[in-house]
C-alpha cells in the first residue's frame, strides 16, 4: 500500500444473529450480489484499490464469494466493531494517509458517499470524520452526540444511551474516515466496559476528543444511501430500494419499464435501448439482454444472452442464448444450452436443453427438445419429443435443415433426419431418415364400413 494513499477496510465478521440465518449476513443477496460485495464494489469505484475485507463468521464463504479483487483479515472472535478493526492494524502499519471504515452490511453506500466523506476529511484537516444522518427513527442505531461548539464528541450506542440520548435522531452511519497512525494507536486502548461487553470502534471517536484531536461529522441527507441492514425486513426495504435505482440507470439509459413494483433487474443486467420491460419481469445474475426486445409480462431469465428485437413472453430462461427476432413463449422453458437462432419460434409448453436451434427454425407448441441440433427452417410439430436418455445416457438428434416434423412424433436418439426431409405425424423414429426421404413410423389405419352402427346395435340388444 503506498504509505499516503486512501486505504479501505469493511467490518464483515459478524455473524447476524437477528438474520436468523445460516449464512453469514454479509454474504445475503441484494440485487444479485452478497451485500458485502456492494460495499467492497462501492469502495473500489471511489479509488481505493484493495479494500481490505475483515472477515470471521462463514469467512471461508465469504472469501469465495467475493473472490481476489480484495485482501482479507480474520477476526477470528467476534468481540466487536473496534476489535475487528484492531485486526486490520498489521496491514495497516506504515500508512500515513487516511483509511476509511464502512460496515458490511451498509450495502447501499454508493463510490460518491465515500466520496464526499474523503472530501470533508481532506477539507476539515480531522483526526477523524464520522458519518451520520438526521433520521426519523432513530431506534437501534448509535447517537452522535455534540458538545456546545456543535462538534461530535462522542458515539452512545442504542442500548448504552440514556434517556436524553435517546432522543438524538442524528445517528452514526458506521462510516468513518480515520486519520490511520491516530487510529493504530487509539485501538488496542480500547475497553469493554459497556452494555454489550464489546469493544467498540465508535469510542476511538471519545478517546480522540479527550486528547484535544480534531473531530468532524459529515452529514449524508439521503437516508436511502446510509441504512444498516440488521434483520430480513430491513434487507427486504434495501433490496427494494436499490432495484429502484438500477431501475432508474436503465431507464434513464432508454429501457421502458412498464411496471417498476413488478420488475427486477439484478446489479450485473445490460439492457440495450428501446427494449420494454412488462410487468412480472425478473433479469437476473450476468444476463444481456439486446436492443428494441419486449420482455415479459411474467418472465424470469438468468444468466443468459438475448439478441436484438426479440420477445419473450411468460416464459424462463436459464443460461441459454437467444438469438436476435426470435419469438419466445408463451410458457416457454429454456434450459442450460439451449441455443437458438436467430428468427426462431420456440412457442408454448415447449422445452429446450442443451441444444441449438438453426435460423428460423420453429418449434411452435407442446414440445421437448432436448441435446438437440435443429436446423435452420426445421419444423418441429405439435407433441414432437426427443427422447434423449435411455435411463443410463443421453444421446443426440440431428435435424436437418428444413425437415418437417410431423405432430406428436417421437424421434428416439441416437437419430439423425436429414436436411428436407419429412417425419409423418404420430410417427416413432428409431432409425436415421435420409435428406429428403419421407418416414412413415406408426401402424397403418384399418377402416371398416358401418361399425360403429353395428355396435350400437349389438350394445342396445344386449340391453334389453
Ligand atoms: C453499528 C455501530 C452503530 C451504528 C450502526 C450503523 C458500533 C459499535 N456500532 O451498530 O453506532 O449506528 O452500526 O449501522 O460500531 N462486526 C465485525 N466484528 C465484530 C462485530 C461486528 O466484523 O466483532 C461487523 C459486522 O459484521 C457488521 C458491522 O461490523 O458488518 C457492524 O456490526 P453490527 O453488530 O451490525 O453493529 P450495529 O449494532 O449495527
Ligand atoms: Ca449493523
Amino acid at each position: 500500500m503506498q504509505p499516503t494513499s486512501i486505504a479501505g477496510i469493511i467490518l464483515a465478521a459478524g455473524k447476524g444473529t437477528r438474520m436468523k440465518s445460516e449464512l453469514p449476513k454479509g454474504l445475503h443477496r441484494m440485487c444479485g450480489i452478497p451485500m458485502v460485495e456492494h460495499v467492497a464494489r462501492a469502495m473500489k469505484a471511489a479509488g481505493i484499490e484493495r479494500p481490505i475485507i475483515v472477515i470471521g463468521h462463514g469467512g471461508e464463504l465469504i472469501q469465495d464469494a467475493l473472490g481476489d479483487a480484495y485482501d482479507y483479515v480474520w477476526q477470528r472472535e467476534q468481540l466487536g466493531t473496534g476489535h475487528a478493526a484492531l485486526m486490520a492494524s498489521p496491514v495497516l502499519a506504515g500508512h500515513n494517509g487516511p483509511v476509511i471504515i464502512a460496515a458490511g452490511d451498509t450495502p447501499m453506500l454508493q463510490a460518491s458517499t465515500f466520496e464526499g466523506l474523503i472530501q470533508a476529511h481532506t477539507a476539515s484537516h480531522a483526526l477523524v470524520t464520522l458519518s451520520s444522518a438526521v433520521i426519523a427513527d432513530p431506534k437501534g442505531y448509535g447517537r452522535i452526540v455534540r458538545g456546545p461548539n456543535g462538534d461530535p464528541v462522542k458515539i452512545v450506542e442504542d442500548k448504552d444511551c440514556n434517556p436524553d440520548e435517546k432522543l438524538i435522531d442524528e445517528i452514526n452511519v458506521a462510516l468513518y474516515c480515520f486519520d490511520c497512525p491516530t487510529l493504530l494507536r487509539i485501538l488496542p486502548t480500547l475497553s469493554n466496559s459497556n452494555a454489550q461487553g464489546e469493544y467498540y470502534l465508535t469510542d476511538v471517536i471519545d478517546s480522540v476528543q479527550k486528547e484535544g484531536g480534531k473531530l468532524t461529522a459529515k452529514v449524508f441527507d439521503d437516508p436511502d444511501v446510509i441504512v444498516g441492514v440488521n434483520d430480513r425486513w430491513q434487507l427486504a426495504l434495501a433490496a427494494k430500494e436499490m432495484n429502484r435505482r438500477i431501475l432508474k440507470k436503465h431507464a434513464v439509459n432508454g429501457v421502458t419499464l412498464m411496471d417498476i413494483d413488478s420488475i427486477s433487474v439484478g446489479i450485473d443486467v445490460e439492457i440495450g435501448g428501446d427494449t420494454v420491460l412488462e410487468a412480472g419481469t425478473i433479469l437476473v445474475g450476468k444476463t444481456k439482454i439486446g436492443s428494441a426486445c419486449v420482455i415479459g409480462p411474467n418472465t424470469k431469465i438468468e444468466n443468459s444472452t438475448v439478441g436484438n428485437e426479440t420477445s419473450v413472453v411468460s416464459s424462463y430462461i436459464d443460461q441459454a442464448i437467444v438469438g436476435n427476432k426470435v419469438w419466445i413463449g408463451p410458457y416457454a422453458h429454456l434450459r442450460p444450452k439451449a441455443n437458438i437462432g436467430d428468427k426462431a419460434k420456440i412457442g408454448n409448453f415447449v422445452e429446450v436443453k442443451n441444444s441449438t436451434f438453426g435460423v428460423g427454425a420453429k418449434a411452435n407448441h407442446l414440445a421437448y427438445i432436448g441435446d438437440a441440433t435443429v436446423g435452420s427452417e426445421a419444423n418441429l410439430g405439435a407433441g414432437t419429443i426427443t427422447c434423449n436418455y435411455d435411463g443410463y445416457n443421453k444421446s443426440r438428434t440431428q435435424i436437418g435443415e428444413k425437415a418437417f416434423v410431423g405432430s406428436n412424433s417421437t424421434l428416439v436418439a441416437p437419430i439423425t433426419i436429414g436436411d428436407g426431409a419429412f417425419v409423418a405425424a404420430g410417427s416413432v423414429i428409431t432409425e436415421d431418415v435420409p435428406s429428403d426421404g419421407g418416414a412413415f413410423g406408426r401402424a397403418r389405419q384399418v377402416t371398416k364400413e358401418g361399425w360403429a352402427a353395428s355396435r350400437r346395435g349389438a350394445i342396445k340388444s344386449a340391453n334389453h
